[in-house]
């Protein structure tokens, strides 16, 4: 969630989820999940297509039975979110299973469960599988199971092999895939070799072919080049009378988190039909960020706030465990101030949240002042105005119509100006982790916040969840979806009591 979807109502129903559900606490926009999942459909509308969200930016089921309902498949990397896509109703035929390591009993159950095709990463890996395959065929066999239709699809593993185009895809290198020096996929020749050996196998079946380069990707010519490279291989089986009926694109848009300018989707999809002149394979693409990413906020509180010689920190209650990317790759996710204080609240002396939000910058001047002068409206897409406010540490706040700000990257202000103008006072947003990577924002320009004030980290609706963990023992968060008719809980906060029950039974069980 971004801060151009916060209308007052908005801001106002996010101070109302923090104060019922507590903080931290993700909410998704779920109709926006939906316009984004809809506009991948529509760039390929003019193809046969089918688009596999990738489970492993955000598997909530709430958010996959809403993404089921429009059509979509599921790239998944575990056996684990193949069972989740299907208890969200997305059809085994439309669930491929990716990832460079698969288990042997993953491989057997993703075989069982007769999902569409499984993305072979290495020549190893395709031996196992034909392994498992001849396996589970004898199996039938022996329980004398003759059915036709059931023997077909457990004999013949349907299979497509990641290629490798070895393309700098121009990202970040942890998210890097699509060079040889990365762990995945093979190169062309031994893709080739594999594709013989499989067309071969009385148990492999090659239906598809896949290259994924890298996440979070702003250049389309990475992309384009990969396809025309892994097109060509495929037009060569085509050579060798191997016919294959998918041409798998991967994943990998990025978003705006900050000044990135993203891949327009039409453009996205025409530069890669653009490679497939002549050929009728149907697309399949594999999207996870670009769905769900900028449907969500994570919100939280301050806890406290301490200075030191040198720096202000700013202490709130979500931590690296909660969202990871800051501290994993030094990722920027906007803050911004919903509110300033909860109502009654024992951490603040102030008299209320108010409607009013602001975005922080952290090119920010650290000047603001009482009139407008220290921001701009962020106006991506929001009708409306208002002033700018400064929040004085004592300032009661205001009863303003909300807006929405974000710090403005002015020209210096002139002498007169300068001297009515107090600084903004800059600050570290960090977490309770007792780790010094726990920091979300450096030296961004804050304005004096009481304890309990409300913040919203944007755009944590892609990898924030499903990388979350319970580091220093802390739980999980509660996840929240806003529908057109109102917000819901869709996944509880993990509670104290079922994180340790297992391990106190064993406890007890070892007396
Ligand atoms: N397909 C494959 C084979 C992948 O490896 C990935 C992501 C995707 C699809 C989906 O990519 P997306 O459309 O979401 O970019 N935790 C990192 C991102 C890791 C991506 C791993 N693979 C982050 O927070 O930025």
């Amino acid at each position: 969630m971004t801060a151009h979807h916060l209308l007052p109502a908005r801001i106002q129903l996010l101070q109302e989820l923090a104060h019922t559900y507590g903080t931290p606490l993700y909410v998704y926009d779920m109709p926006q999940i939906a316009r984004n999942f809809t506009a991948f459909k529509q760039a390929f509308s003019g193809r046969k297509s089918l688009i596999c969200y990738a489970l492993k930016a955000n598997s909530n089921l709430s958010v996959l039975r809403l993404l089921a309902e429009l059509g979509s498949g599921a790239d998944c990397v575990s056996i684990g979110e193949v069972r989740r896509a299907l208890l969200a109703g997305i059809p085994a035929y439309k669930i491929i299973f990716s990832g460079v390591g698969k288990r042997d009993d993953e491989i057997k159950q993703a075989l069982e469960l007769g999902i569409l095709f499984i993305n072979v990463e290495s020549f190893e890996e395709l031996k196992r599988v034909e392994a498992i395959a001849k396996e589970l065929a004898q199996e039938l066999e022996s329980k004398d199971q003759k059915l036709e239709s059931s023997k077909d699809s457990l004999q013949k593993a349907r299979i497509s092999i990641r290629v490798n185009p070895n393309i700098d895809p121009k990202t970040h290198p942890y998210i890097s895939t699509g060079l040889h020096e990365n762990k995945f996929g093979v190169d062309m020749d031994s893709a080739k070799q594999m594709y013989l050996y499989a067309h071969k196998s009385a148990f492999l079946e090659p239906i598809g072919i896949h290259f994924h380069i890298g996440s979070q990707l702003t250049e389309l010519e990475p992309l384009t080049q990969a396809a025309r490279k892994i097109a060509d291989l495929a037009r060569s089986l085509l050579a060798l009378g191997i016919n294959l009926r998918f041409f798998d694109i991967g994943g990998g848009l990025g978003i705006r988190y900050e000044d990135e300018v993203p891949i327009d989707l039409y453009d996205y999809a025409q530069g890669i039909l653009g490679t497939l002149s002549g050929c009728d394979w149907t697309i399949v693409c594999e999207p996870g960020r670009r769905i769900v990413g900028d449907s969500g906020l994570l919100l939280t509180r301050v806890i406290s706030q301490k200075h030191t010689e040198s720096k202000r920190f700013v202490i709130v209650d979500a931590g690296m465990n909660d969202l990871m990317r800051p501290a994993l790759y030094g990722a920027f996710h906007q803050p911004i101030l919903l509110g300033y204080a909860e109502e009654n609240s024992a951490l603040g002396s102030h008299s209320g949240d108010f409607v009013d939000s602001m975005v922080f910058n952290k090119n920010a001047p650290s000047v603001a002042s009482s009139q407008a002068t220290g921001f701009a409206m962020r106006n991506r897409g929001f009708q409306g105005g208002g002033e700018g406010i400064y929040l004085g540490d004592n300032e009661q706040a205001p009863a303003a119509e909300s807006t929405i700000y974000r710090a403005k990257p002015t020209p210096k202000p002139s002498k007169a100006e300068s001297s009515s103008e107090q600084p903004m006072p800059k600050a570290d947003i960090v977490g309770p982790v007792c780790e010094s990577s726990d920091t979300f924002c450096k030296n961004i320009a804050l304005p004096p916040l009481h304890n309990g004030a409300l913040l919203g980290f944007e755009n944590a609706g892609a990898y924030g969840y499903s990388m979350a963990s319970t580091y220093n023992a802390r739980m999980r968060p509660a996840e929240v979806g806003i529908y057109a008719d109102g917000a819901r809980l869709i996944k509880s906060r993990e509670s104290f009591e079922a994180s340790v029950a297992d391990e106190l039974a064993l406890l007890d069980s070892s007396k």
